[in-house]
């Protein structure tokens, strides 16, 4: 991450910037600072910048030329790419208090202009034309931007890959779920007649981390009982009978949350156990995509979730050819059931007729991608909660009428069955027979996740067929889109 900063003060930026953390970060490349000194565009021989305010009033006002040469200077064309405006950040008490999904959406940036002001402050008219962010880091007033600056500098880095060590980016840190860090104590053991709690002496690592949680949560109550209304429980609530969609829902939920609960709805009995949630929870819904829509299954998917008008986002992962009408289907019976889809997502996972397409998916652009999803969806809760939530467009058909799916060639060795019950157990729909070990065809989904969980390698199938075409018609990657 590139920051340039704009300023009449450089040496005050690049002494923070080049002290600790970050300045190990400068010195191991994975922060880059670039200080421009605005004076040196200065057109006058005393090197002024300032002048006095039209309308008259107290103090100086930086003229707007010298300000506009230094963001010339480092703001060149091919900068922020595809011929959008660099981003350009002033800081000003005017600004948008920063905030941690705010610092979190700076950092996904590769470079940043950071722009000082000094005296009564700068021309309007140069801020309009390069200024893209109003930044204040609090309701008070410095005497410049400077430290400001720093401040924003040392936020955003702690988000940039590589700038904290594993042991810095602890798993669970203040502000994080707007919930604040528990307390934290080290040797010696007693001091001023004050212990470490008991709790923490004897090594059981689940009460640790649950008298952890519970410090949190009662010190925010006590100190930032604001911050707690905003900490929603995130569910996510998933079908995913090979893992695909599995791994795409924990992506997205880890970016999202320190304390996720999962649900497993490829589990029959949680299926058939009801849900409730309220207004202040936040549900996480993900289905595969079978044929372009929700796996259909004898009691509709999702149909035992109950919100209060209970924000959530849908995801529907899919094999690389289309994701069709499952995001509108799952949003119109989400949204029948008292959720409102603040957000949605498609994302491409390894398709289970084939092992070319969506092979390796999510990759690494992939979950750049789905990384910058969870703070978007991050930043319409925070709108939500002050405005009220609002629900997502998404293309397809609502209720698709249900497509018939021609059933895939399934083999069953029975001489290399171990008669485990694997498949029976842990097949989603209950379409294995415990007694006979055969597959009842009205019932399967065909998603195989019998011979996925077949150790002994009894079970098989052969869709070689629908494979080649397939391969022939889907196989140019995808990009994951999102709504
Ligand atoms: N410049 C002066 N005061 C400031 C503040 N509170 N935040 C950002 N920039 C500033």
């Amino acid at each position: 991450m590139k920051f340039h900063v704009l300023t009449l003060f450089p040496e005050m930026v690049e002494n923070a910037v080049h002290t600790s953390i970050t300045g190990r970060a400068l010195k191991n490349g994975t922060l880059s600072l670039h200080t421009v000194n605005i004076r040196d565009f200065s057109d006058n021989k005393h090197m002024r910048v300032d002048d006095y305010p039209y309308g008259g009033g107290a103090g100086m006002v930086m003229q707007p030329e010298p300000v506009f040469q230094a963001w010339k200077s480092v703001a060149c064309p091919d900068h922020a790419g595809r011929g959008k405006k660099p981003r350009c950040i002033y800081l000003t008490p005017q600004g948008i208090v920063l905030n941690q999904t705010m610092v979190e959406e700076f950092a996904m940036e590769e470079e940043l202009i950071l722009l000082c002001g000094h005296y009564e402050g700068i021309d309007e008219r140069v801020l309009e034309e390069v200024v893209t962010d109003y930044v204040s880091i609090g309701d008070y007033v410095l005497t410049g931007g400077e430290l400001a600056a720093c401040v924003f500098i040392d936020a955003v880095s702690r988000f940039v890959p590589g700038v904290l060590s594993n042991e810095e980016s602890s798993q669970f840190e203040s502000m994080q779920d707007h919930l604040l860090e528990y307390p934290h104590y080290t040797r010696p053991e007693a001091w001023h007649d004050r212990k470490v709690p008991e709790v923490l002496l004897q090594g059981d690592h689940r009460k640790i981390q649950a008298w952890r949680q519970e410090q949190s949560v009662e010190r925010t109550r006590q100190r930032r009982p604001d911050l707690l209304e905003k900490n929603r429980q995130a569910t996510a609530a998933f079908f995913s009978p090979t893992g695909g969609t599995r791994r795409a829902v924990e992506i997205f939920t880890e970016f999202l949350t320190q304390n996720p609960r999962y649900l497993d709805l490829g589990r029959r009995k949680l299926r058939k156990e009801k849900w409730k949630f309220s207004s202040g929870d936040f549900l996480v819904a993900a289905a595969p995509v079978y044929g372009g829509q929700l796996p259909d299954i004898q009691e509709p998917l999702f149909s035992n979730l109950h919100g209060e008008k209970t924000p959530c986002v849908i995801m529907a992962a899919y094999g690389n050819r289309h994701y069709d009408d499952t995001l509108a289907q799952m949003q119109y019976r989400l949204e029948e059931q008292g959720f409102i889809c603040i957000g949605a997502i498609a994302p491409v996972i390894p398709h289970i007729y084939s092992d070319i397409l969506g092979k390796g998916r999510p990759d690494e652009k992939d979950i750049r991608i789905i990384r910058k999803f969870a703070v978007e969806i991050k930043k319409r809760l925070e709108t939500g909660e002050q405005y009220g939530f609002t629900s997502v467009k998404v293309p397809g058909n609502p209720l698709p009428a249900p497509k018939q799916m021609k059933p895939v060639e399934k083999s069953f060795d029975r001489a290399r069955c171990t008669k485990c019950q694997v498949c029976v157990q842990r097949c989603p729909v209950n379409a294995i027979s415990q007694e006979t070990l055969q597959i009842r065809e009205d019932r399967c989904l065909n998603c195989m996740s019998c011979v996925k969980v077949c150790k002994a390698g009894a079970r098989g199938y052969d869709c070689s067929q629908v494979a080649d075409y397939l391969e022939k018609n889907y196989s140019v990657p995808k990009e994951i889109q999102f709504f």
